[in-house]
């Protein structure tokens, strides 16, 4: 009777325990603000924003913007009105946020940065960003094609003696368009090479596959026996793309070179099946590192203003290799 007793008010004391851990948890309320679903990457950001968020037992108020920032603005003042301990987004393109982040401030709730920088006239007006080096993609994917340009000895198909790329930018105003476009400039800029490149021709294809195809499309008509290399902001308009120049009759990655920046699986089996060269990871699963900082920020913790995830390089070479072990 007695082992009954004391089993019973353990089980009690341990369904009380948890109760109360739940109910802490999910005392802690956030409010996510996403862009869309735009590419692989996206849906894979978002896969895991929400899985960590599970992880972390946050009661998670998830919005999509659906491509548009006046959504997002809106979605941010519906945290605001509903209290929630912290916000979170993603900022479709890097300014115009002064005004609602002001309202976070005056509503005193927190407001951590996701993937995409911004640019405020007050840095306080964020804690911190958790995400991506964009300018250190566009670096790496310039000096990635410089090199398989040296090591290849590439010729330009037109005879002349410029190799020309064209480039497929990212949503305009975005820091990951910004961001790839300058580093990849500036890589060019510092390159011993640089008057071996010719930049032909740069379009947004707003990080989508029906985008990139679209834009790809027109180049080709524009260009068709010139172009020798395309950068595509993202690997969407270059899976797009890659249609493109199969249906002109031409062959990617052999008559065009073809490097893009993400790392998606798409990407992988484009390049396994001979069609793609090259591409500069950037990291979508973000979801961990933003509710672990989410939650120092809400103890007073102190936290770094940037964290950036870890990104690699990949190519076509090492492809099927490295395929099983993606995990987007
Ligand atoms: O902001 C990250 C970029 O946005 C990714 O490169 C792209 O695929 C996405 O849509």
């Amino acid at each position: 009777m007695k082992l009954v007793k004391t089993l019973v008010a353990a089980s009690i004391a341990a369904v009380l325990a948890a109760s109360v851990s739940t109910a802490m948890a999910k005392d802690l309320t956030i409010g996510f603000s996403q862009i869309g679903a735009e590419s692989e990457w996206r849906t894979a950001n978002t896969n895991d924003v929400k899985a960590a968020a599970q992880r972390h037992n946050i009661n998670l108020k998830f919005s999509d913007a659906q491509q548009k920032q006046e959504n997002q603005i809106k979605a941010i003042r519906t945290f605001i009105a509903q209290k929630v301990d912290l916000i979170g987004f993603v900022p479709i393109v890097a300014t115009g946020w002064d005004n609602i982040l002001r309202e976070a401030k005056r509503a005193k709730i927190p407001v951590l940065i996701m993937d995409r920088d911004l640019s405020v006239s007050d840095d306080s007006l964020y804690v911190a960003k958790i995400g991506t080096d964009s300018y250190t993609e566009g670096k790496k994917v310039f000096n990635w094609l410089d090199n398989y340009v040296e090591k290849n000895n590439l010729k330009p198909r037109d005879g002349g003696d410029k190799l020309n790329i064209v480039i497929l930018e990212g949503t305009v105003g975005s820091s990951a368009a910004t961001g790839r476009a300058h580093g990849f400039d500036d890589a060019l800029k510092a390159s011993e090479h640089k008057d071996r490149y010719n930049i032909l021709a740069s379009q947004t294809g707003d990080f989508t596959r029906q985008k990139g195809q679209e834009v790809m499309e027109s180049f080709i008509k524009s260009y068709r026996d010139k172009i020798d290399i395309l950068f595509a902001h993202n690997d969407d308009m270059a899976l797009g793309a890659i249609q493109s120049i199969e249906a002109a009759g031409l062959k990617p990655a052999k008559d065009i070179v073809i490097v893009s920046v993400d790392g998606v699986k798409g990407i992988f089996q484009a390049m396994i099946d001979g069609k793609a060269n090259a591409t500069v990871e950037c990291n979508p699963l973000q979801g961990e590192l933003f509710f672990e900082t989410a939650k120092k920020i809400l103890k007073g913790e102190k936290v770094p203003k940037s964290v950036f995830v870890e990104e690699g390089v990949f190519t076509s070479d090492k492809a099927a290799e490295v395929f099983p072990t993606r995990k987007y």
